[in-house]
């Protein structure tokens, strides 16, 4: 086994087009300024929009904020993904009953978190989904999941 494995984050919502899409988009970049051993990649639990880019909404709001997440196609959670990553975010309740019901013991169990928790511990506080929103619905994302990956951040630096 590597000595020093990189922590792997996977970021999870339902369409993976708007809230994970960013959330990954934000993680990566902390990751890279602040120089973390991490990789962060994004999925949905949905297969709505398998292989499509984020949503035009989304990508500009990455943008106006200094991210370029153009390059992002959507794809589904999969319960090999419990064995690819360590820690696992999901956006809201919803992502997180979908997710936990396809853990196949306490270790997979273990690795689902609610990406607000992290901020607010134990309050299970939804991000919102923005998809039937307007741009407002997109920075409020923004600003939470900015909030939230600073404490994700946090927590890898003191591994
Ligand atoms: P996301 O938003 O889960 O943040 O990517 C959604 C995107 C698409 C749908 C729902 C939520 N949809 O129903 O197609």
């Amino acid at each position: 086994m590597e000595e020093n494995p990189k922590t792997k984050i996977l970021m999870v919502c339902l369409g993976n087009i708007c809230r994970s899409p960013l959330a990954e988009g934000i993680m990566r970049q902390k990751i890279e300024e602040r120089n973390l051993h991490a990789d962060v990649r994004s999925s949905g639990t949905s297969s709505y929009h398998e292989s499509e880019p984020a949503d035009p909404r989304t990508i500009s709001t990455a943008r106006r904020h200094g991210l370029d997440i153009t390059r992002h196609r959507a794809s589904q959670f999969a319960i090999k993904d419990f064995d690819r990553y360590d820690m696992i975010f999901v956006m809201d309740k919803s992502n997180y009953q979908n997710v936990v019901r396809l853990a196949r013991n306490d270790n997979d169990r273990r690795k689902v978190r609610m990406i607000m928790n992290m901020t607010t511990a134990g309050k299970n506080t939804d991000v919102p989904d923005p998809y039937y929103s307007g741009s407002d619905g997109f920075e409020l994302v923004y600003s939470m999941l900015d909030e939230a990956c600073d404490k994700i951040a946090d927590e890898i630096e003191k591994r």
